[in-house]
């Protein structure tokens, strides 16, 4: 295993996903935004950043394309110092994180999880992720305030027909309430604790694990939360491809400032 200077940064992009809701019929990192694929953008969003010392990306296993831009990302990284390592994903989100982090270099402190669904985050979400974990916090994720009244639902039935709908249980108090995105930072020794717990849960609780920060919040660990950006949201179904277009692409392009 390569070895890194003491306390730096690895930076795990996952990409092995289907990328099924935006319906492209290959993987969502293949999927180009302007001239270049997701994956692209993620890595060079990373590079510019400037926080990490090594990237390492999970791809699908059976997808030759992928593996060949990730050949051309390594020298980019190679150019600018960093480590740049590829392995194949899994079928859940948090397998394709296990298997990257198996591939972390030695002498790394600090690990970030970040989506390569989110090709346009800017680097000061980078920094402030950055920032906290220098700062001491072993989990540290960025997020935004929620501006839509989130409720709870359970199934239920129209009084008069029977009609299958789904009927209120409860409404959170919309100011504790946070919208999270990547990267997802923390201290290595600590995730890999909350991966080797995941390893134990029954398939039911892994399926109720959406993101990183969950384990370790399960594990009785503080999570930290700084400011995200509106920037850095997900590219999940097709609406949100168009827009991440007219970000960069489009007439209004001069409007979009880096936030
Ligand atoms: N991901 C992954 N391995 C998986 C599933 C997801 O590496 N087995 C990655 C995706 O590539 C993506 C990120 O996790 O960068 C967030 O997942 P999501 O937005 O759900 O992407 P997909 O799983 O590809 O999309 P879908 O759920 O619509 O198929
Ligand atoms: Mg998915």
């Amino acid at each position: 295993m390569t070895e890194m200077k003491a306390g730096s940064c690895a930076v795990v992009i996952v990409a092995a996903g289907s990328g099924r809701r935006l319906g492209h019929g290959v993987p969502k990192a293949r999927v180009p935004l302007g001239a270049d694929p997701l994956l692209v953008h993620a890595v060079r969003g990373v590079l510019k950043a400037g926080i990490a010392t090594q990237i390492c990306v999970a791809i699908p296993a059976d997808d030759p394309e992928l593996a060949e831009i990730c050949r051309k990302l390594g020298a980019e990284a190679a150019t600018a110092g960093l480590l740049f390592s590829v392995v194949a994903g899994g079928a859940q989100r948090s397998e394709s994180v296990n298997a990257a982090l198996a591939e972390i270099a030695d002498g790394v402190a600090t690990v970030m999880v970040h989506d390569a669904a989110r090709p346009l985050t800017p680097s000061g979400v980078f920094n402030r992720v950055a920032g906290a974990l220098r700062d001491g916090a072993k989990a540290v994720i960025p997020a935004l305030a929620v501006t839509d009244t989130i409720k709870t639902v359970e199934p239920a039935s129209l009084p008069a027909t029977g009609a299958g709908v789904e009927k209120v249980v409860g409404t959170p108090a919309r100011n504790q309430l946070r919208s999270v995105q990547t990267p997802q930072g923390f201290e290595l020794e600590t995730l890999r604790r909350a991966h080797a717990y995941a390893l134990t849960l029954d398939d039911e609780a892994a399926s109720r694990i959406t993101d990183d920060a969950m384990l370790v919040e399960a594990m009785g660990e503080e999570v930290f939360v700084v400011q995200g950006s509106t920037h850095s949201f997900k590219i999940t179904a097709p609406l949100d491809l168009l827009l991440a277009e007219a970000m960069l692409e489009g007439p209004l392009r001069p409007r979009w400032l880096e936030g």
